[in-house]
């Protein structure tokens, strides 16, 4: 396995650093290249081992895959509309296929994703919804099987209404809507950025999409959708790591090309309120700072509110803050396994409930960590990069899931990091 070395140093980082595409854009949307026959064409994808585990998904349901990052090429085939467990268990979010199978193919068999390192994470919305659409959804041996009305027919559209905003059952839903008979109303959606490029693809494939980005989505489902060719949004979760990145050295300052500001309000208002200078300069985002970090309380959110994503991110940072702030954690019920690590670093973090407690130190100590989830692996580079000594950060396949050449962006920034293989885990 490799492992990721860091360097900790004093001087600050300084440079341009360009964001790539959203992963959680692209899994959605190459999933929707299910609802159609034909080729489409998804540009500015990262190259990402999530982006592969969706390719193989795609090529075992029987579609031509070409990824060419960052061109994803999905053409047309024979499709079997089977998802098994062992691409599934993979990446969750390979449940992402069974809205669009069963809407096309009438029935569709998809393994249940089971839970992960950060929750049980169940999709009972995912089926809810399905349901409302005219769904028979059967639970067999750990896999769903969902059938359209009367043995495999059309669905037709609903009202669906979610007990709770959720990403992947909002996009599931939408996706089997669009090729539904009729309106579809789905309410309490969540409103992330991800979920309103898949309704401008879905609207580009020929269905009718209001709303997305919102609570209520309207859509209008098609007789027969087509292909797309799209470039998507960057990566919203991958800017704001580096936005911490920036916050890490006094003196600072780096300018992220291809961030959307306006996608990250909630992060950037506590990183303001932390200290930080953050400025729109022509297309690029400007992340200074001047002074000490401030503590600052933090407690996640469906969008718009403070993104989960970056709880591990933050709390990294408030770990050299000057004086206590509190993280707390509302979506997953066990997101806080970086700070077993952070503590190994000399953070002083007390976990009470679903809140962490932080005591600013002065600093932190280079060690051998081991990253557990992707977004808990991030928040452990970024330690390396002020700790002393050296980090070394192992099981990096959790990082290539989602951050795209992650070392070479941090040295173009100044760092002293470099990516070691055959590293035992
Ligand atoms: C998406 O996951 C993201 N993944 C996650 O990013 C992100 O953390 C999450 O949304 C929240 O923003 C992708 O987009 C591929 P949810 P998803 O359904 O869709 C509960 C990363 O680091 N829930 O919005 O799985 C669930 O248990 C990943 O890039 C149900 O109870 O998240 C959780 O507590 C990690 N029943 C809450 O809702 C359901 O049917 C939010 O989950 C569905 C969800």
């Amino acid at each position: 396995m490799d492992a990721i070395r860091v360097r900790g140093q004093s001087t600050p980082l300084k440079g341009k650093v360009r964001i790539s595409g959203a992963k959680n854009a692209a899994l959605p949307i190459l999933c929707a290249t299910l609802l159609s026959e034909g080729e489409s064409k998804l540009r500015n994808v990262p190259a990402l081992r999530d982006i592969d585990t969706t390719a193989a998904l795609l090529r075992f349901l029987g579609r031509d895959v070409k990824v060419d990052a960052p061109i994803v090429t999905v053409g047309p085939g024979t499709v079997k509309p089977e998802a098994p467990y062992e691409l599934v268990k993979q990446m969750r979010a390979s449940v992402l296929v069974l809205g669009p199978l069963v809407a096309r193919y009438g029935r569709a068999k998809v393994s249940l994703p089971g839970g992960c390192a950060i929750g049980a994470r169940p999709v009972d919305q995912h089926l809810k919804g399905l349901e409302a659409l005219g769904c028979t959804i059967r639970l067999e041996r750990g896999y769903v099987i969902a059938e359209g009305p009367n043995g495999g027919g059309r669905l037709k559209g609903a009202e669906v209404y979610f007990d709770m905003p959720t990403v992947g059952g909002t996009e599931n839903v939408m996706m089997a809507a669009a090729l539904a008979k009729g309106r579809t109303t789905l309410v309490n959606c969540a409103r992330e950025p991800e979920i309103e490029e898949l309704g401008r693809i879905l609207n580009k494939m020929g269905a009718e999409v209001d709303g997305a980005g919102t609570d209520v989505i309207h859509v209008k489902g098609a007789d027969d959708l087509h292909p797309f060719d799209h470039a998507i949004i960057p990566d919203r979760i991958e800017a704001g790591t580096y936005m911490i990145a920036a916050a890490l050295h006094e003196g600072s300052d780096v300018l992220l090309e291809g961030a959307e500001l306006d996608d990250l309000e909630a992060l950037s208002v506590k990183m303001r309120a932390a200290g930080m200078t953050i400025t729109k300069e022509d297309a690029l985002m400007r992340v200074q700072r001047k002074g000490p970090i401030r503590g600052v309380n933090v407690t996640t959110a469906p969008h718009p509110g403070f993104p989960t994503d970056m709880q591990a991110q933050f709390m990294m940072m408030m770990c050299l803050a000057r004086g206590e702030s509190v993280i707390s954690e509302t979506i997953f019920e066990n997101r806080f396994m970086h700070v077993p690590e952070l503590q190994r670093m000399g953070a002083s973090v007390v976990l009470r409930g679903n809140s962490a407690v932080v005591q600013g130190v002065p600093k932190l100590y280079g060690a051998s960590v081991m990253a557990t989830d992707l977004r808990a692996s991030a928040s452990l580079v970024l330690a390396g990069l002020v700790a002393d000594e050296e980090t070394e950060v192992r099981r990096v396949y959790h990082l290539d899931r989602g951050y795209e050449h992650i070392e070479d962006k941090l040295r173009g920034l100044g760092a002293n990091i470099e990516r070691v293989k055959g590293v035992e885990g």
